[in-house]
């Protein structure tokens, strides 16, 4: 595969479509063998998520399953404000709900750990966050996502839904910016 460039930064590949299809089967059976409750209910947080999120919940075999949508924002550009809006909310019931949030992405853990608490106060019966990719090594806030595609380290990426400034979600596979 060759290196793809958005604003001026050179990505090269990293983890190709066929590696990402492993892992969503993989953490898919793993929320599967977890599932106590019959009506779990699935939250994607918008945007960077909705790929894995419409990979991950035909992956699972949890009739009843339901998924719903958040949105937040908290980047700009390559690095992260520290500062997370909510810029779509929840609609939905969940209390006595076991809820599964879908993350892309898991990196100073602030929008995970806000998220968090704002579900937490209303009673759900569970909270658990599924998350593609991981970043222990920025991780400052709330605790490590239960379930995890990938651990890489702290570098930017894109592709399969991860973005620079809006672009580059639609690439199949994950580019990580080359190091100069
Ligand atoms: P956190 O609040 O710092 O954990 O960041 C969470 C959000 O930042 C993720 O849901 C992504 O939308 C975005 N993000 C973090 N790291 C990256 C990256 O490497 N590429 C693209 N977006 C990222
Ligand atoms: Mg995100």
């Amino acid at each position: 595969m060759d290196t793809v460039t958005y604003q001026g930064l050179t990505f090269e590949p990293y983890i190709t479509r066929q590696q990402i299809a492993e892992q969503v089967q993989r953490v898919a059976h793993e929320i599967e063998r977890d599932s106590t409750g019959d009506n779990p209910l699935f939250l994607c947080v918008l945007n960077g998520a909705f790929m894995f999120a419409a990979d991950l919940f035909r992956a699972c075999r949890l009739p009843k399953a339901e998924i719903t949508f958040i949105r937040f924002k908290s980047y700009e550009g390559t690095s992260s404000t520290g500062n997370v809006q909510q810029v779509m909310g929840l609609v939905e019931d969940i209390k006595g709900r076991d809820v599964i949030i879908i993350e892309d992405i898991v990196d100073t853990g602030v929008t995970a750990h806000q998220l968090r608490q704002l579900l937490l106060e209303r009673e759900p019966r569970s909270v658990k966050m599924a998350t593609l990719l991981f970043k222990p090594g920025s991780l400052t806030m709330g605790t490590p996502p239960e379930y995890v595609g990938f651990e890489i380290p702290s570098k930017f990426i894109i592709g399969y839904g991860l973005d620079l400034d809006g672009q580059a979600r639609n690439l199949s596979d994950i580019y990580v910016v080359k190091s100069e």
